[in-house]
């Protein structure tokens, strides 16, 4: 099971997650907890704004609802989660020019580089996903983590999709790469620790369920 907590105060998040472990202490065991935070004007630990092309309302639920196209699981979604450690400090190494290359986007002014400078290996190239023409989103939350003091730093991945497949894809170009071994040079940097896919059930799902 995952528990997204979010909220913009942290004792109520922590709060949430006492009572969650109240009910569930003794018949589970925790795999792991991770507590991200929100970083300057939304970037995370490597210094970009993260989450400017989210889509937002009507097209937020068309990119992370599940639908007509699946009426037993309607309004759930997918969510993938993966733990990743930066090594910043050869990340810090790399001109910024470098870095804004592999994003695809400026560090400061978070303007989208344009076509004839963004590499194809860029990580907003890769991560664009057609189906029948049109470019389909997922939407992220990813959250900033780690300890200064052991030097950890990190983000958390999460992705909710209305299907698994677009965002296995964007992780198949990241990864394989598109064309193969035009792989995400963000990876050269970051590492996954964890990867899961969890099935997302509405609350009328949940309500359903005979106890
Ligand atoms: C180390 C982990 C990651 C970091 C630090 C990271 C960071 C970023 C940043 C800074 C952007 C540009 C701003 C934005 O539009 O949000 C971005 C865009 C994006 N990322 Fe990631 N990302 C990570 C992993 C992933 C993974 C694993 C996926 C998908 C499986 C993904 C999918 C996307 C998508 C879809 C976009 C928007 C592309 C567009 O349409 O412009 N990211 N990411």
């Amino acid at each position: 099971m995952l528990f997204h907590i979010r909220a913009t105060r942290m004792d109520m998040c922590f709060e949430m997650a006492k009572l969650v472990m109240d009910r569930l202490r003794n018949v589970c065991t925790v795999v792991d907890e991770v507590h991200g935070f929100k970083y300057f004007d939304d970037r995370d630990l490597i210094g970009f704004v993260d989450g400017t092309e989210n889509p937002e309302n009507a097209a937020a639920c068309e990119a992370a609802i599940i639908g007509d196209e699946d009426p037993a699981f309607k309004g759930g979604s997918y969510v993938i989660t993966q733990k990743y450690f930066h090594d910043l400090d050869a990340w810090n190494t790399l001109p910024i020019e470098m870095q804004e290359k592999i994003i695809g986007r400026r560090k400061l002014s978070n303007v989208e580089l344009d076509d004839k400078t963004k590499p194809a290996y860029a990580h907003n190239a890769l991560n664009v996903v057609t189906r029948n023409g049109k470019q389909v989103d997922i939407l992220r939350d990813n959250m900033p983590f780690g300890e200064a003091g052991k030097g950890e730093f990190g983000t958390y991945f999460i992705g909710y999709a209305r299907s698994p497949s677009v965002t296995e894809e964007m992780l198949h170009n990241m990864f394989v790469g598109k064309p193969e071994g035009n792989y995400d040079r963000l990876l050269d940097y970051s590492r996954p620790v964890t990867g899961t896919l969890f099935f997302v059930p509405s609350a009328d799902y949940l309500d359903d369920i005979d106890a």
